[in-house]
């Protein structure tokens, strides 16, 4: 069994801390904020995950020098916009070689990096990966099976995430498409936000379906341009991950796009959920990565034009609906 560390006691952090302490490794979980640990100690129940009991083993920390050394496996699961910033704290408690697995979703604003490839930057000596899929913390809490694809370059390096996840109600799958799955996980919060939107206007099961297959088209067309394999945007990291996220009101990126859709503006919509709404952030930087790529993204860019540029949403669907004729497939 392992020692591990979960950075980030948000609800995924912690349903994986959970998960980790089931498996039977020595899990310890660090927030940044000291009153989020004391209060995760004395209830025992993470506010993120409702009344769900975390398991007796599990260790709390806001030290991160104490979270970090001497253990085999590091879980990075802030908010994506704080990675990096976490990596550089925590580079120097790390080992040579230190196991790092990251499970935020989203594209660095300017950079225009990924979480693998922000964290390779500042612990360049550290075997990083990702697991991803379609997994909301609240059923992953609940031990209601869930399936996810660990991903790292050396498939060995995968499989050894695989083991160390998996069990009997979450299932993992491995790959060596690290590209594909962290492109699938942060533009889906964007189609995500879309969807929400079309929700929030009134429309029907038919209209969340086009932006579904539609917005996974889009990613993997951006996908293949960086490099990235079709068949993952066609599995549990792309299309798994986007129904999922834009069929339920767990999904706080669709819980937004409800409310821009109902007319409210940007930040209200952001107030209103309460949380950070990453889809917002992933917006111009996946819009920014098309514009370089010059892969077209039409929903990207109307969720953009809605977000930052006062364009309202039903319009924003128009546009969509009276693009030039193409073919379904002809331009991926
Ligand atoms: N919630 C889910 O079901 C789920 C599932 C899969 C992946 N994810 C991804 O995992 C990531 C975390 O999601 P979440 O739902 O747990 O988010 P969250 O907002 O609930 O939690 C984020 C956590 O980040 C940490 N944090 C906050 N401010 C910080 C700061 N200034 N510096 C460092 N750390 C800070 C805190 O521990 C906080 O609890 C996101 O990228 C999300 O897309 C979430």
């Amino acid at each position: 069994m392992a020692k591990a560390s979960v950075l980030g006691a948000g609800a995924w952090g912690t349903a994986l801390a959970m998960l980790l302490s089931d498996n039977g490794h020595e899990v310890t979980l660090w927030s940044p904020f000291a009153e989020q640990t004391e209060e995760l100690r004395r209830t025992r129940k993470s506010a993120a995950l409702g009344e769900v009991e975390l398991p007796e083993s599990l260790c709390f920390t806001s030290d991160l020098k104490e979270a970090a050394e001497g253990r085999e496996l590091l879980v990075f699961a802030t908010a994506s916009v704080y990675t990096r910033g976490v990596a550089k704290e925590v580079k120097p408690f790390v080992k040579p070689g230190q196991l790092i697995v990251c499970v935020a979703k989203g594209i660095e604003d300017k950079s225009l990096l990924f979480q693998t490839d922000e964290v390779k930057q500042e612990i360049p000596d550290a075997l990083v990966t990702c697991l991803s899929g379609p997994s909301h913390a609240e059923e992953v809490a609940r031990r209601l099976p869930t399936t996810c694809v660990a991903g790292a370059e050396d498939s060995e390096v995968a499989a050894k995430v695989q083991q160390l996840f998996m069990n009997r109600v979450f299932r993992v799958y491995t790959s060596t498409d690290v590209r594909g799955i962290e492109l699938g996980g942060a533009v889906k919060n964007v189609i995500a936000l879309a969807a929400g939107i079309a929700d929030g206007l009134g429309y029907g099961d038919n209209t969340k379906a086009a932006l579904i297959t539609r917005g996974i088209a889009e990613t993997a067309r951006l996908g293949v341009k960086i490099g990235a394999n079709w068949e993952t945007f066609a599995g549990l990291t792309g299309i798994g991950d986007l129904i999922v996220t834009c069929a339920s009101m767990h999904s706080r990126n669709r819980r937004a796009g409800i409310l821009i859709g109902q007319g409210k503006s940007m930040e209200e919509a952001m107030r209103e959920v309460g949380q950070v709404v990453e889809g917002v952030y992933s917006a111009k930087a996946a819009l920014a990565l098309a514009e370089r790529e010059q892969v077209e993204m039409p929903i990207v860019e109307v969720v953009n034009r809605v977000l930052f540029s006062g364009l309202s949403a039903a319009e924003a669907v128009q546009m969509l609906m009276e693009r030039d004729p193409v073919a379904e497939w002809n331009h991926i």
